[in-house]
Formats: C-alpha cells, sequence, structure tokens
C-alpha cells in the first residue's frame, strides 16, 4: 500500500484548498492509494480523525469548486505539538497511527507554527528510523515565511484587502464633512498584509493616507497630532493600519483598550481593536465621524476574489510537495522562487523545514518610509504581480457556490 495523508493547520485562505487538491491530485497520478486527510490536522489525526479524499472528491466538477472554496476543507487546528523529550508518548502514538494506516507521506499546508509540526515529526521519524517522508506546503495570508518569495494565500488577500480599500475610499468621499476611516488589518507581526491597502492608489483612485505597519513603532499621540494635520486639508481621511503595531514599550496598541485577551497554544494573542482603539481617540480628539474597519476573516476567505495566480501557485505547490516526497525528500517545506518579475514568473524549489519552522519573515525597513507613515514602490511592486487575474466563482442562486466536508455540527 502506498497511502499519503494530508492536513491543513492555521488560520485559513482563500487558496488553501488548491494546494489540497495539489496533492490530492499530484498523489492519485503518481499511484497512491488512498489520500486520506485529516480533520483539524494533527489534532484530529490524534483522534483518529481521518477521511479517504476520494470520497468527498469525485470528479472534475467537485475539483473545481473544491480550489474555489475558500477557509480549509477538512478543518484546521491552533495545536503545538509538545518537545519530543518527555512526551515520546505522544509521538509514539502519532506514528502508530500513520502506520496503521500506513502512511508513507505526510503533507501538512500551514503557515510557521504548522511548520514547527513537520519539523517536530520529521526530527522524531528519524530517531526511530521510520521512513515516513514529512513535507510542509507553505501557506498564510501573513506571508511571513522565511525563504520563500511568498505565500500562496497572501495575493488573493492582498486582491480583496486593496479592492475593498479602493471601495471605502469612494464611499468616505461621499458627504461634505470629515471623516476618518481606519481599515485594520490582519498580519500578526509582519505588515506585508497591510502594505497592500497601498496598491489602492492609481489613476481612478486617491489612495490611503497613511499606512502603519508593526515593523515600526507606533505612536498613539504622534498619529493623532498627524490626524489633526490631515483634517485641516481633508475631507475624508483613508488609514491603513496592521493589527500588530505596537507602542515603544513593546505593547500592541489593540491591548491599550479594554477588550479581553484571547492567547493561542502558540502563545499568539488574539490581535483585535487597533481600528477602534484609535479612531476612538481621533473622534475624541477632534469630535470628527470616524469609522473603525476591522477587515478581520473577511480578509482570509474572500473566495469570490481569488488571484488566479494564486491559485494556480497554491495548486503547484501542493503537487511539488508531492513530487519532491515521492523522490525521497523529507523534512522540507517547498517554497517558491521569483525567477522574473517582467513577465512575472515563479518557480518551487524546496528548503530544509528547520530554517522556515517559527521565523517570522517581516518587511525589509527599506521598503517602508523613514517616517513610517507609509511604503515604498519597490514594495508595491513586489506585490502588483501577486493578486494578478481573476477566477469566476461557480454562481449558484446568485451566489458563489462552495464544497464542505461536514454539515456544521
Ligand atoms: O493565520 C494568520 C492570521 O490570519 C493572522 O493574521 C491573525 O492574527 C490570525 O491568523 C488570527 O487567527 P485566528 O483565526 O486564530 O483568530
Amino acid at each position: 500500500m502506498k497511502n499519503v495523508i494530508v492536513g491543513q493547520s492555521g488560520g485559513p485562505t482563500a487558496v488553501i484548498n488548491s494546494s489540497l487538491l495539489g496533492v490530492f491530485k499530484t498523489a492519485k497520478d503518481r499511484g497512491a492509494d488512498i489520500v486520506y486527510g485529516m480533520v483539524h490536522g494533527i489534532k484530529g489525526l490524534l483522534d483518529k480523525d481521518v477521511v479517504d479524499l476520494s470520497s468527498r472528491i469525485k470528479n472534475d466538477l467537485d475539483m473545481d469548486l473544491l480550489k474555489r472554496t475558500p477557509s480549509s476543507f477538512l478543518g484546521s487546528c491552533r495545536y503545538k505539538l509538545p518537545d519530543i523529550k518527555g512526551h515520546e508518548d505522544v509521538y509514539e502514538k502519532i506514528f502508530k497511527i500513520l502506520n496503521e494506516l500506513e502512511i508513507f507521506a505526510f503533507f501538512y499546508i500551514g503557515g510557521n507554527d504548522s511548520m514547527d509540526t513537520i519539523m517536530r515529526l520529521t526530527d522524531y521519524g528519524k530517531k526511530i528510523n521510520s521512513p515516513i517522508r514529512f513535507v510542509g506546503v507553505p501557506k498564510t495570508i501573513d506571508n511571513d515565511l522565511a525563504i520563500t518569495d511568498h505565500t500562496p494565500g497572501y495575493g488573493s488577500a492582498a486582491k480583496y484587502i486593496a479592492a475593498t480599500t479602493k471601495e471605502i475610499i469612494r464611499d468616505g468621499l461621499v458627504y461634505d464633512y470629515p471623516v476618518v476611516s481606519v481599515i485594520e488589518v490582519m498580519g500578526r507581526n509582519a505588515g506585508w498584509l497591510t502594505a497592500a491597502c497601498a496598491l489602492a492608489k492609481g489613476e481612478d483612485c486617491e489612495g490611503v493616507d497613511d499606512i502603519y505597519l508593526p515593523e515600526k513603532v507606533f505612536d498613539v499621540d504622534k498619529f493623532v497630532a498627524r490626524m489633526g494635520e490631515l483634517l485641516k486639508e481633508n475631507r475624508s481621511i483613508v488609514i491603513a493600519v496592521s493589527e500588530g503595531v505596537k507602542s515603544a514599550d513593546g505593547r500592541y496598541v489593540c491591548e491599550l483598550s479594554d477588550h479581553v485577551d484571547y492567547v493561542d497554544a502558540f502563545g499568539h494573542k488574539q490581535l483585535a481593536g487597533t481600528a477602534r482603539f484609535l479612531a476612538g481617540k481621533v473622534a475624541e480628539k477632534y469630535g470628527v465621524k470616524t469609522r473603525a474597519i476591522e477587515l478581520s476573516s473577511l480578509q482570509r476567505c474572500a473566495a469570490h476574489i481569488q488571484a488566479r495566480i494564486d491559485v494556480t501557485e497554491a495548486f503547484n505547490c501542493g503537487g511539488a510537495g508531492v513530487k519532491a516526497a515521492f523522490e525521497g525528500k523529507t523534512g522540507i517545506v517547498i517554497t517558491l522562487k521569483r525567477v522574473s518579475d517582467d513577465p512575472y514568473m515563479c518557480i518551487t524549489e524546496v528548503a530544509d523545514v528547520h530554517d522556515i519552522a517559527n521565523v517570522e519573515k517581516k518587511v525589509p525597513l527599506e521598503w517602508i518610509t523613514e517616517d513610517g507613515t507609509n511604503v515604498k514602490p519597490e514594495l508595491v511592486h513586489y506585490i502588483l504581480p501577486l493578486i494578478q487575474a481573476e477566477i469566476t466563482p461557480l454562481w449558484v442562486n446568485g451566489l458563489p457556490r462552495h464544497v464542505r466536508l461536514h454539515a456544521k455540527k
């Protein structure tokens, strides 16, 4: 038996199912007998909660729908495997289940936290001389994975963010009195996604006034004073701010508000409320109308505006992962290498998982303006190819059609 297993982990994206399809289809094409899917990632695997993907992906229509369906088809988890030392029982259990399922290759589609899982399983597998191959398939809207040029999921999220920003800018200009809109964008400690708001600017759009990335220290008082300056000359002000901006003392700006903190298994605080906090400060000081616009999960599940290039690359990364495993590679992550900008072209390569797990790739400071209120053209130039072209949803009854593994329990 030549069975493989695939899981999805961490925050979802609009194209993560395209990577799932890339793994499924390529594994089948290369002669895999059963392609298992882990339900809710490694956490589900520990409960032996797996599905035979062939029972869910039966024909071309299923495949077309799967790649157009946002979020993780198999369900996800934010589950950190414990240190091997002292927790061998957990690893024994996982390998026992994998052996029972006769797995020879294990694929995990995820970001830098999820690659920690691939790294630990690789290390334990080596320790016990297991022949199972472990391969990471990159994914995250945050685009903060090391080595790879970018991550699948980022382009579609950036496309949604830029398009939505254009719409917010038009909306903001409708009245004859001032409105300050603060758009809060995901991305944790990396500003790649927030930078996508810069793409709104063009011959038909004024663009945002300021962009604040977490790579630079954020000063709330300076921000409020700057809004005062902008209000002297503008009727509508639109600001893009990352959920991860921090003040000089290292505290997230969203922590300055009174919301309750949730912390996940990787120790990440839930970052939300930055826009609300800042908009409140501006309203309090200047008595103007403000809007706090938290893009939240909208930006990572907007499959109705997938970037075609992103869908293709997500699929290719899944396929490249399978190819690498079938060629005997293990302990690796598929990466994208930009070989040309004009025309844009990326190829897949492989990197050692130890160089990627738990590493956060930030926006280079030379791509941010000195005063930290905007991004430079180099950053726009980097993002632009990644949002190109579209995939049309399959519309049913006026809405995009999706597939789901289970109806909600
Ligand atoms: O997956 C990364 C991410 O999208 C971050 O940008 C964001 O901070 C986080 O997920 C939110 O995750 P959750 O769904 O666990 O709240």
